[in-house]
């Protein structure tokens, strides 16, 4: 019997998996990410056996995923088409590294991932599995089997004996972890069509939040978050309080028609309250503390670090170098910015830093200033000079 480890969820498609894969050959090693998406993994553990598993791995990933995964993603300021924080694309190369990992300690011959053929996530499973052990075999059963409904699925496990407490029906495809939340499918598919309010579940209504602003401090060093109001929040803890606070006043809800890599647009709704707090907060603070060329420079290279990371191409050479620049660019990212969240919105309202570059005393229009006005006639001259007839 050849060995396989499946990345498990325990939803419906990778419970149909173990079964369909067991009358192919193939003994399962089921391995459950704990990325913060709250289930009960005793159940779900539980259900992967129960659907024929061998062994079921469930690995806590939260930390890594928030300092490895999310923390650099922010440095880099990598915002997919200005809109998306990546909480999905930046959670599928931690568990296909870790999947590889025990599939090299159990000796398997594969991997194996439920996602379907036409999104962006069995392009991020794959080329990870691929660039960190190209021996191991690839199996997508959901992209050729014969199910074409979530009815013939059930039906499949109830002629194997499985019954599951599963709904035949299911309004969305939901995708969640510590860092965010995506919601797609159903109503959402079309793009005419407001998002509801039952699709949420991080954050309320931004109607619904409080009418007086939450106002907070973030501390950051070298470009990481480190405090929140004075206090000393470790990664997970403060990606959590920042969802908390964030989810409260309705912030970090986004409705965007997305460019898929496999070539389609698609509809998509997110929710990311620590991603835009955490965005927002350090975007302000390099305004303050780097330099404008640095500013210019480094957009670019922000879109392609979030390329990159939505296509797939997390472990690959350019995004580890791109990940030195940023720790460059983040040497003088140290300080504190005060926000203010109401009602949906997150505003920045102070910042400060040590290594400030803003100079009071030659922006002020006041009597202190320092800043010798006779210069800028010759400045002004020479700088259009180029251009003149
Ligand atoms: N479109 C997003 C991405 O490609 C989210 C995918 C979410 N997956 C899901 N099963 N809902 O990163």
């Amino acid at each position: 019997m050849k060995k396989v480890v499946l990345a498990y969820s325990g939803g419906l498609d990778t419970s149909c998996i173990i079964p369909w894969l067991k009358e192919r050959g193939y003994q399962t090693i089921a391995f459950i990410a704990d990325l913060g998406q709250g289930d009960d993994f005793g159940k779900i553990k539980k259900r992967a056996l129960k659907t024929g598993a061998s062994k079921v791995y469930c690995l806590n990933l939260q930390n890594e995923f928030i300092t490895e995964y999310a923390f650099p993603a922010l440095k880099a300021g990598a915002v997919y088409e200005n809109k998306y924080y990546l909480a999905c694309a930046l959670s599928r190369p931690i568990i296909a590294k870790h999947q590889v990992l025990i599939a090299q300690k159990e000796n398997a011959d594969a991997v194996v991932h439920g996602c379907t053929g036409k999104g962006n996530d069995q392009v991020r499973f794959e080329v990870t599995a691929r660039l960190l052990n190209p021996k191991l075999e690839i199996i997508a059963p959901v992209r050729t089997w014969e199910f074409k409904t979530r009815e013939d699925e059930i039906d499949y496990l109830k002629s194997k004996g499985i019954v599951l407490p599963i709904s035949k029906k299911k309004p969305y495809s939901i995708d969640t972890n510590i860092y965010g939340r995506a919601i797609e499918c159903g109503i959402l598919e079309n793009p005419w069509t407001e998002p509801p309010e039952d699709i949420y579940a991080m954050t309320v209504s931004p109607q619904k939040a409080p009418n007086t602003p939450t106002y907070m401090t973030i501390d950051f060093v070298k470009g990481l978050p480190t405090k929140i109001n004075g206090k000393t929040y470790a990664p997970v803890a403060l990606i959590k309080k920042l969802n908390e606070l964030g989810g409260k006043n309705g912030i970090g809800r986004v409705d965007m028609i997305e460019n898929r890599l496999v070539g389609i647009k698609s509809r998509e709704t997110y929710e990311n309250p620590s991603g835009t707090i955490l965005h927002t907060a350090l975007q302000d603070l390099e305004c303050l503390v780097l330099d404008r060329d640095t500013m210019q420079h480094k957009r670019a290279l922000s879109q392609k670090y979030a390329e990159l990371t939505y296509n797939g191409l997390w472990f690959t050479p350019l995004k580890a170098e791109l990940d030195a620049y940023f720790d460059k660019v983040h040497q003088k990212t140290t300080g504190t910015v005060r926000l203010k969240l109401i009602k949906g919105n997150c505003i920045v309202v102070g910042r400060k830093s040590p290594h400030s570059r803003y100079k009071e005393k030659l922006a002020t229009y006041g009597k202190h200033d320092v800043f010798d006005q006779k210069q800028s006639e010759g400045f002004v001259k020479l700088w259009g000079m180029p251009f003149q007839s």
